[in-house]
């Protein structure tokens, strides 16, 4: 039976680039809500010589994920999931949108692709460095569980958390790392639960990337660009690299944790703080 390997959010950015980094032998479904960028996405993952096909998918309707589940089980057994799909504060869209998409999106791929997946494969939940900025204290941890048993009050929560920030941009880019930071606790319980299943699950936290989300977050994120070990933002092939190898099965010991892949920028803005 043919491997398959579905990237959500693989029509553009460091999704479509991991795609491009993994094994030829694996039919790769890209999914996102556009379908004019699939099909781009999956003409140059053709040209490069890969099985490839689009499927369009909206991550934060369970329904849509369950159609995206069946066609991908339809053409083998799925392997890698790679949740890339995401929206971010400098878009159009409210905090309900954001944390709809980003967290409750992630719940629903990782419970829906568990239920078909088998041992030996992975699913990477794509989460940011956004993640590791809110101070603990502020983070409603206890509202997270929510989401998996009352969907509306975990939204009410998180909306009512982030309208502490002044401003909707800030009040947008606290619900964006609010919904990435329970992006990084959700895959850390689903590792634990799959793990049984022999279902590897592991959350990756990209810094500031040279992708279309990127460039248009760079004035307000970039602040973090100088306490990077290399003064500059990450390169969507980069990224592409990191998911691809965190997806790849023969990082079998790669679970329950979250890679941060920010170029350092996270220490680094904890160092500086510590010398002030
Ligand atoms: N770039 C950065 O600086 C950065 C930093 C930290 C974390 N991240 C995270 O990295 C991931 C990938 O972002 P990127 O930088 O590669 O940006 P990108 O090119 O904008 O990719 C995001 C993709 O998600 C898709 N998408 C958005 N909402 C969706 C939904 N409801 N259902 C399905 N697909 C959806 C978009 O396609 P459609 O609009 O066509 O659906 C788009 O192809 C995101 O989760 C983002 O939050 C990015």
């Amino acid at each position: 039976m043919a491997n398959v390997c579905v990237i959500t959010g693989g029509g553009s950015g460091m999704g479509l680039e991991a795609a491009k980094f993994m094994p030829k032998d694996k039919i790769i479904v890209i999914s996102g809500r556009t379908m004019s960028k699939l099909e781009k996405g999956v003409e140059e993952l053709k040209a490069l010589g890969y099985t490839a096909y689009a499927k369009t998918c909206d991550t934060s309707s369970r329904e849509s994920v369950k159609e995206l589940v069946a066609f991908a089980a339809e053409l083998g057994e799925v392997k890698n999931v790679i949740n890339s799909a995401g929206v971010s504060p400098a878009m159009k869209g409210t905090q309900e949108g954001i944390l709809r998409i980003n967290a409750l999106g992630t719940v629903y791929i990782n419970q829906e692709f568990s239920k078909v997946m088998n041992a030996g494969s992975v699913i990477v939940d794509v989460s940011s460095n956004s993640a590791y900025i809110l101070p603990s204290m502020i983070i409603p941890k206890k509202a997270y569980a929510l989401a998996e048993t009352d969907e509306e009050l975990f939204l009410k929560k998180l909306i009512k958390r982030s309208n502490l920030a002044k401003g909707e941009y800030q009040r947008k880019g606290f619900a964006y790392s609010l919904s990435k930071n329970f992006v990084v606790w959700y895959a850390k319980k689903c590792a634990f639960e799959y793990g049984k299943k022999g279902i590897r699950v592991v959350s990756l936290s990209p810094g500031l990337i040279a992708t279309d989300m990127g460039n248009l977050e760079k004035e307000d994120g970039g602040m973090l660009i100088p306490f990077s070990a290399e003064e500059r933002m990450g390169k969507p092939e980069e990224l592409g690299f990191a998911l691809a190898t965190v997806a790849d099965e023969r990082n079998g010991y790669l679970a329950g944790v979250d890679v941060l892949c920010d170029g350092g920028s996270t220490n680094g803005i904890k160092e500086f703080k510590k010398k002030k």
